[in-house]
Protein backbone atom coordinates (compact mmCIF):
# COMPACT_ATOMS: atom_id res chain seq x y z
CA UNK A 1 0.00 0.00 0.00
CA UNK A 2 1.47 3.34 -0.63
CA UNK A 3 1.80 6.21 1.46
CA UNK A 4 -0.48 8.65 -0.69
CA UNK A 5 -3.14 5.94 0.26
CA UNK A 6 -2.26 5.10 3.69
CA UNK A 7 -2.50 8.83 4.53
CA UNK A 8 -5.78 9.34 2.80
CA UNK A 9 -7.15 6.66 4.70
CA UNK A 10 -6.06 7.22 8.50
CA UNK A 11 -7.64 11.13 7.30
CA UNK A 12 -10.20 10.49 5.33
CA UNK A 13 -12.02 13.98 3.64
CA UNK A 14 -15.88 14.39 5.65
CA UNK A 15 -17.24 13.57 2.27
CA UNK A 16 -16.11 10.22 2.24
CA UNK A 17 -17.62 8.76 5.63
CA UNK A 18 -19.93 5.89 4.72
CA UNK A 19 -21.30 3.17 6.47
CA UNK A 20 -19.07 1.23 8.80
CA UNK A 21 -19.71 -2.48 9.52
CA UNK A 22 -18.33 -5.17 11.49
CA UNK A 23 -15.21 -6.28 10.48
CA UNK A 24 -15.69 -10.24 11.82
CA UNK A 25 -18.44 -12.62 10.36
CA UNK A 26 -19.40 -14.02 14.08
CA UNK A 27 -21.52 -16.82 14.91
CA UNK A 28 -25.11 -14.87 16.70
CA UNK A 29 -23.94 -11.75 14.78
CA UNK A 30 -26.34 -8.75 15.35
CA UNK A 31 -26.70 -6.80 12.56
CA UNK A 32 -29.97 -8.64 11.71
CA UNK A 33 -31.53 -7.10 14.40
CA UNK A 34 -30.40 -3.99 15.00
CA UNK A 35 -33.34 -2.39 14.73
CA UNK A 36 -35.08 -3.96 17.60
CA UNK A 37 -32.46 -3.25 19.73
CA UNK A 38 -31.72 0.74 18.81
CA UNK A 39 -36.11 0.58 19.36
CA UNK A 40 -35.32 -0.09 23.32
CA UNK A 41 -32.26 1.67 23.94
CA UNK A 42 -31.89 5.05 25.12
CA UNK A 43 -32.21 7.87 22.78
CA UNK A 44 -30.02 9.97 24.79
CA UNK A 45 -25.78 9.79 24.13
CA UNK A 46 -24.61 6.89 26.52
CA UNK A 47 -21.86 7.97 29.00
CA UNK A 48 -20.73 4.23 29.57
CA UNK A 49 -21.25 1.57 27.53
CA UNK A 50 -20.61 -1.98 28.21
CA UNK A 51 -20.39 -4.83 26.05
CA UNK A 52 -19.46 -7.95 27.82
CA UNK A 53 -19.60 -10.73 24.76
CA UNK A 54 -18.34 -8.55 22.16
CA UNK A 55 -18.10 -11.09 19.02
CA UNK A 56 -18.38 -8.89 15.79
CA UNK A 57 -19.76 -6.57 17.93
CA UNK A 58 -22.15 -5.19 15.31
CA UNK A 59 -24.07 -3.06 18.16
CA UNK A 60 -20.84 -0.92 18.90
CA UNK A 61 -20.16 -0.43 15.87
CA UNK A 62 -23.75 1.09 15.32
CA UNK A 63 -24.07 3.43 18.21
CA UNK A 64 -20.90 4.70 17.53
CA UNK A 65 -21.01 5.05 14.15
CA UNK A 66 -24.19 7.31 15.25
CA UNK A 67 -21.93 8.73 17.78
CA UNK A 68 -24.34 7.75 20.37
CA UNK A 69 -21.13 6.59 22.40
CA UNK A 70 -18.87 8.90 24.67
CA UNK A 71 -17.11 5.60 26.53
CA UNK A 72 -17.13 2.38 26.01
CA UNK A 73 -15.73 -0.87 27.60
CA UNK A 74 -15.79 -3.62 25.39
CA UNK A 75 -15.17 -7.49 26.14
CA UNK A 76 -14.61 -11.03 25.33
CA UNK A 77 -13.76 -14.12 27.00
CA UNK A 78 -11.77 -15.39 23.96
CA UNK A 79 -8.63 -13.69 24.09
CA UNK A 80 -7.91 -14.00 19.89
CA UNK A 81 -10.42 -12.08 19.39
CA UNK A 82 -10.11 -9.35 22.12
CA UNK A 83 -6.28 -9.15 21.05
CA UNK A 84 -7.81 -9.05 17.46
CA UNK A 85 -9.87 -5.90 18.16
CA UNK A 86 -6.87 -3.88 20.12
CA UNK A 87 -4.63 -4.21 17.40
CA UNK A 88 -7.53 -2.89 14.64
CA UNK A 89 -7.59 -0.09 17.16
CA UNK A 90 -4.19 0.55 17.12
CA UNK A 91 -3.17 -0.12 13.51
CA UNK A 92 -5.48 -1.08 11.20
CA UNK A 93 -2.96 -0.06 8.40
CA UNK A 94 -0.31 -2.47 9.89
CA UNK A 95 -2.75 -5.47 10.42
CA UNK A 96 -3.74 -4.73 6.59
CA UNK A 97 -0.59 -5.03 5.80
CA UNK A 98 -0.02 -7.83 7.28
CA UNK A 99 -3.22 -10.13 6.10
CA UNK A 100 -1.43 -9.28 2.62
CA UNK A 101 1.18 -11.19 3.55
CA UNK A 102 -0.70 -14.57 2.51
CA UNK A 103 -2.22 -14.88 -1.05
CA UNK A 104 -6.15 -16.10 -0.36
CA UNK A 105 -6.43 -19.63 -1.85
CA UNK A 106 -6.99 -23.15 -0.39
CA UNK A 107 -3.68 -24.38 0.19
CA UNK A 108 -1.93 -20.69 1.55
CA UNK A 109 -5.59 -21.27 3.81
CA UNK A 110 -4.04 -24.49 5.33
CA UNK A 111 -0.67 -23.26 5.39
CA UNK A 112 -2.03 -19.94 7.72
CA UNK A 113 -3.84 -22.04 9.78
CA UNK A 114 -1.43 -24.50 10.71
CA UNK A 115 1.01 -21.89 12.31
CA UNK A 116 0.87 -21.48 15.76
CA UNK A 117 -0.20 -18.04 16.54
CA UNK A 118 2.44 -17.40 19.42
CA UNK A 119 5.27 -17.65 16.75
CA UNK A 120 3.92 -14.15 14.92
CA UNK A 121 4.00 -10.96 16.10
CA UNK A 122 0.37 -9.14 17.14
CA UNK A 123 -0.51 -7.70 13.25
CA UNK A 124 0.27 -10.57 11.96
CA UNK A 125 -1.76 -13.09 14.69
CA UNK A 126 -4.81 -10.19 14.46
CA UNK A 127 -4.51 -10.50 10.64
CA UNK A 128 -4.39 -14.19 10.34
CA UNK A 129 -7.68 -14.46 12.83
CA UNK A 130 -9.09 -12.00 10.11
CA UNK A 131 -7.92 -14.38 7.40
CA UNK A 132 -9.25 -17.39 8.64
CA UNK A 133 -11.80 -15.71 9.26
CA UNK A 134 -12.92 -14.78 6.15
CA UNK A 135 -11.51 -17.75 3.84
CA UNK A 136 -12.80 -20.30 6.58
CA UNK A 137 -15.86 -22.10 6.35
CA UNK A 138 -18.98 -19.87 7.55
CA UNK A 139 -16.80 -17.24 9.18
CA UNK A 140 -16.97 -19.70 12.36
CA UNK A 141 -14.03 -20.03 14.94
CA UNK A 142 -13.25 -23.65 16.20
CA UNK A 143 -10.98 -24.83 18.59
CA UNK A 144 -9.99 -28.42 18.84
CA UNK A 145 -9.07 -30.06 22.11
CA UNK A 146 -5.37 -28.80 21.48
CA UNK A 147 -6.46 -25.18 21.17
CA UNK A 148 -5.63 -25.16 17.42
CA UNK A 149 -8.31 -23.58 15.22
CA UNK A 150 -9.58 -26.17 13.12
CA UNK A 151 -12.61 -24.81 10.69
CA UNK A 152 -11.83 -26.31 7.34
CA UNK A 153 -11.63 -24.27 4.17
CA UNK A 154 -14.89 -22.14 3.25
CA UNK A 155 -14.56 -22.45 -0.50
CA UNK A 156 -15.62 -19.33 -1.49
CA UNK A 157 -15.87 -18.59 -5.61
CA UNK A 158 -13.97 -15.43 -5.16
CA UNK A 159 -11.50 -14.89 -1.98
CA UNK A 160 -13.54 -11.92 0.05
CA UNK A 161 -11.19 -9.00 0.02
CA UNK A 162 -10.44 -7.33 3.25
CA UNK A 163 -11.93 -3.80 3.19
CA UNK A 164 -9.27 -1.49 4.43
CA UNK A 165 -11.18 2.05 4.45
CA UNK A 166 -13.75 -0.18 6.93
CA UNK A 167 -10.99 -1.53 9.10
CA UNK A 168 -9.44 2.06 9.70
CA UNK A 169 -13.30 3.38 10.01
CA UNK A 170 -13.59 1.00 12.79
CA UNK A 171 -10.33 1.62 14.24
CA UNK A 172 -11.37 5.24 14.86
CA UNK A 173 -14.36 4.42 16.43
CA UNK A 174 -12.70 2.18 18.77
CA UNK A 175 -10.83 5.03 19.76
CA UNK A 176 -13.54 5.40 22.81
CA UNK A 177 -13.38 2.15 24.01
CA UNK A 178 -11.35 0.02 25.87
CA UNK A 179 -11.33 -3.42 24.83
CA UNK A 180 -10.88 -6.25 27.50
CA UNK A 181 -10.23 -10.50 28.00
CA UNK A 182 -12.30 -11.44 30.67
CA UNK A 183 -15.45 -13.33 32.01
CA UNK A 184 -18.79 -11.28 31.84
CA UNK A 185 -19.16 -11.29 35.66
CA UNK A 186 -16.52 -8.96 36.06
CA UNK A 187 -16.76 -6.45 33.61
CA UNK A 188 -20.99 -6.02 34.91
CA UNK A 189 -19.75 -5.44 37.85
CA UNK A 190 -18.16 -2.20 36.37
CA UNK A 191 -21.97 -0.60 35.46
CA UNK A 192 -22.98 2.53 37.15
CA UNK A 193 -26.17 4.45 37.55
CA UNK A 194 -27.11 5.73 33.57
CA UNK A 195 -24.62 2.77 32.02
CA UNK A 196 -25.68 0.67 29.34
CA UNK A 197 -24.65 -2.72 29.34
CA UNK A 198 -25.46 -4.70 26.26
CA UNK A 199 -25.40 -8.88 26.55
CA UNK A 200 -25.45 -10.92 23.55
CA UNK A 201 -24.49 -14.52 24.65
CA UNK A 202 -24.29 -18.00 23.33
CA UNK A 203 -27.39 -18.74 23.50
CA UNK A 204 -29.46 -21.49 25.65
CA UNK A 205 -29.47 -24.58 22.89
CA UNK A 206 -32.88 -24.96 21.23
CA UNK A 207 -32.75 -28.43 20.73
CA UNK A 208 -31.12 -31.21 23.56
CA UNK A 209 -29.10 -32.51 20.15
CA UNK A 210 -27.27 -28.80 20.11
CA UNK A 211 -24.99 -28.12 22.13
CA UNK A 212 -24.25 -25.59 24.67
CA UNK A 213 -20.14 -24.76 23.27
CA UNK A 214 -21.44 -25.11 19.36
CA UNK A 215 -18.96 -22.56 17.90
CA UNK A 216 -16.19 -20.50 19.88
CA UNK A 217 -14.63 -22.67 21.73
CA UNK A 218 -16.13 -21.10 24.89
CA UNK A 219 -18.43 -23.53 26.69
CA UNK A 220 -21.11 -21.50 28.25
CA UNK A 221 -23.38 -24.15 30.32
CA UNK A 222 -26.68 -24.08 32.34
CA UNK A 223 -24.54 -22.54 35.25
CA UNK A 224 -22.99 -19.71 33.24
CA UNK A 225 -27.02 -18.87 31.74
CA UNK A 226 -27.71 -18.53 35.62
CA UNK A 227 -25.35 -16.92 36.77
CA UNK A 228 -25.72 -13.86 33.69
CA UNK A 229 -29.67 -13.98 34.54
CA UNK A 230 -28.60 -12.95 38.11
CA UNK A 231 -25.86 -10.26 36.93
CA UNK A 232 -28.07 -9.13 34.80
CA UNK A 233 -30.49 -8.22 37.19
CA UNK A 234 -27.77 -6.80 39.56
CA UNK A 235 -27.69 -4.18 36.27
CA UNK A 236 -31.09 -3.08 36.82
CA UNK A 237 -30.78 -2.83 40.85
CA UNK A 238 -27.69 -0.32 40.46
CA UNK A 239 -29.77 2.11 38.47
CA UNK A 240 -27.99 0.79 35.47
CA UNK A 241 -30.12 -0.52 32.19
CA UNK A 242 -29.50 -3.53 30.53
CA UNK A 243 -30.46 -5.04 27.62
CA UNK A 244 -29.83 -8.97 26.62
CA UNK A 245 -30.80 -11.39 23.68
CA UNK A 246 -31.22 -15.16 23.77
CA UNK A 247 -33.15 -17.65 22.86
CA UNK A 248 -37.02 -18.09 23.48
CA UNK A 249 -37.15 -21.17 25.65
CA UNK A 250 -38.70 -22.07 28.43
CA UNK A 251 -35.89 -22.56 30.32
CA UNK A 252 -34.62 -18.55 29.53
CA UNK A 253 -38.19 -17.50 30.17
CA UNK A 254 -37.92 -19.23 33.69
CA UNK A 255 -34.31 -17.00 34.14
CA UNK A 256 -35.73 -13.39 32.99
CA UNK A 257 -38.49 -13.32 35.16
CA UNK A 258 -38.77 -10.98 37.69
CA UNK A 259 -39.51 -7.49 38.89
CA UNK A 260 -37.82 -4.69 37.15
CA UNK A 261 -37.73 -7.42 33.92
CA UNK A 262 -38.90 -6.60 30.65
CA UNK A 263 -39.20 -9.53 28.22
CA UNK A 264 -40.30 -8.54 24.46
CA UNK A 265 -39.83 -11.41 21.02
CA UNK A 266 -38.48 -10.74 18.74
CA UNK A 267 -37.97 -12.07 15.25
CA UNK A 268 -34.23 -12.97 13.62
CA UNK A 269 -33.22 -15.09 10.81
CA UNK A 270 -32.26 -18.47 11.12
CA UNK A 271 -28.67 -19.23 12.09
CA UNK A 272 -26.54 -19.34 8.83
CA UNK A 273 -26.16 -22.68 6.80
CA UNK A 274 -29.51 -23.72 8.20
CA UNK A 275 -31.54 -22.03 5.48
CA UNK A 276 -29.87 -20.76 3.06
CA UNK A 277 -32.35 -18.38 1.57
CA UNK A 278 -32.94 -16.80 4.83
CA UNK A 279 -36.92 -15.95 5.10
CA UNK A 280 -37.60 -18.81 7.72
CA UNK A 281 -37.30 -16.40 10.92
CA UNK A 282 -36.94 -17.60 14.58
CA UNK A 283 -38.16 -16.01 17.87
CA UNK A 284 -35.69 -15.07 19.85
CA UNK A 285 -36.06 -12.82 23.56
CA UNK A 286 -35.28 -9.49 24.31
CA UNK A 287 -35.13 -8.83 28.02
CA UNK A 288 -34.70 -5.20 29.67
CA UNK A 289 -33.90 -4.41 32.79
CA UNK A 290 -33.66 -1.29 35.10
CA UNK A 291 -34.81 2.24 33.09
CA UNK A 292 -33.17 3.51 30.60
CA UNK A 293 -34.57 6.91 31.69
CA UNK A 294 -31.57 7.49 34.10
CA UNK A 295 -28.63 9.19 32.95
CA UNK A 296 -25.40 10.26 34.62
C1 LIG B 1 -23.24 -14.57 20.43
S1 LIG B 1 -21.55 -14.13 20.45
C2 LIG B 1 -21.64 -12.37 20.43
C3 LIG B 1 -22.00 -11.84 19.05
C4 LIG B 1 -21.91 -10.32 18.92
N1 LIG B 1 -22.97 -9.64 19.63
C5 LIG B 1 -21.90 -9.88 17.45
O1 LIG B 1 -22.67 -8.98 17.05
O2 LIG B 1 -21.11 -10.44 16.68
C6 LIG B 1 -21.09 -14.57 22.08
C7 LIG B 1 -19.67 -14.21 22.49
O3 LIG B 1 -19.53 -14.48 23.90
C8 LIG B 1 -18.20 -14.89 24.16
N2 LIG B 1 -18.19 -15.59 25.48
C9 LIG B 1 -18.50 -16.88 25.75
N3 LIG B 1 -18.44 -17.11 27.09
C10 LIG B 1 -18.10 -15.93 27.68
C11 LIG B 1 -17.91 -15.51 29.04
N4 LIG B 1 -18.04 -16.36 30.07
N5 LIG B 1 -17.59 -14.21 29.27
C12 LIG B 1 -17.43 -13.34 28.24
N6 LIG B 1 -17.59 -13.68 26.93
C13 LIG B 1 -17.93 -14.95 26.65
C14 LIG B 1 -17.81 -15.73 22.96
O4 LIG B 1 -16.41 -15.77 22.81
C15 LIG B 1 -18.55 -14.98 21.81
O5 LIG B 1 -17.69 -14.09 21.16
Amino acid sequence: MDSKRAQSLLHPAPEAHRPVHPFLKWAGGKRSLLDDLLSVLPKRRISHYIEPFLGGGALFIELARRGRIERATLADRNSELTETWRAVREAPLRVARAFDTWPQDPDSYYRVRAIAPLTLDRWHRAARMLYLNRNGFNGLYRLNRQGQFNVPYGAYKRPIALDVDNLVAVSELLKCAHVVNADFEAVMALAEPGDVVYCDPPYWPLSETSSFNAYDGCFFGPEDQARLASTFKAVGDRLAYGVLSNSDTPETRALYRGRRLRVRTVFAPRPINRNADGRQRIAEILVTAGSRRVAR
